[in-house]
């Protein structure tokens, strides 16, 4: 078995896919690790549509993302996993008024990165999409307008390995101890 952090040490975002389909039992337990993620006053915002259906993920790669990156590969991947945010008025409107932290956005990127990890163990390829167009993927997923659209993750078999790892910064650079 796998540890975190060899998980987090293999996964990288894939932008090419096998046409092979994705088990629906895979996609299910990808889904169950994100709706065990932990989330601000147990809120669980987070909301997920999986398309495997070909002409909406085409249309998804057509209409649902912004223009100017050439994303035309999502279409390739078998699962696009969209994620979406229903906001409760406490914690995630009147908290961050207060605090000045968004605890939405920290919600639904632990579960969306819960999904990814599991993703990873199963052998499978995953890319966040941030760049998206949040009207038109609501219209394409039919979701109605309390659940505002976030991102998409890719998920498919991969058609590549990473060549040139995204380097990171020096752990120096990024943490600090106070003991
Ligand atoms: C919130 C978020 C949004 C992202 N949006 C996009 C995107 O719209 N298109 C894309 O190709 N990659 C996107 N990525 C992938 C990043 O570019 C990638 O994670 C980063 O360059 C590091 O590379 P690696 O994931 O291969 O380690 C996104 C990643 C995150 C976490």
């Amino acid at each position: 078995m796998k540890s975190v952090l060899d998980l987090a040490s293999q996964r990288f975002s894939c932008r090419s896919y096998k046409p092979n389909t994705v088990p629906p039992e895979m996609i299910e337990k990808i889904v169950e690790a994100a709706r065990l993620a932990p989330s601000a006053c147990n809120r669980q915002p987070w909301r997920f549509t999986i398309v495997t259906d070909p002409e909406i993920r085409r249309q998804l790669a057509r209409e649902g993302i912004l223009p100017g990156l050439g994303m035309t590969w999502l279409a390739d991947a078998p699962v696009i996993l969209v994620l979406g945010l229903k906001k409760s008025l406490v914690t995630h409107k009147v908290a961050p008024l207060i605090s000045g932290v968004d605890y939405s956005m920290l919600d639904i990127g632990i579960a969306g990165e819960h999904a990814v990890l599991q993703a990873t163990e199963f052998g499978l390829g995953s890319c966040w999409i941030g760049w998206i167009n949040q009207k038109t993927t609501r219209q394409i997923v039919n979701w109605p307008p309390e659940i505002i659209p976030q991102a998409f993750i890719t998920i498919g078999w991969p058609n590549t390995l990473p060549e040139n790892r995204a380097p990171r910064l020096d752990i120096r650079e990024i943490s600090q101890w106070k003991r």
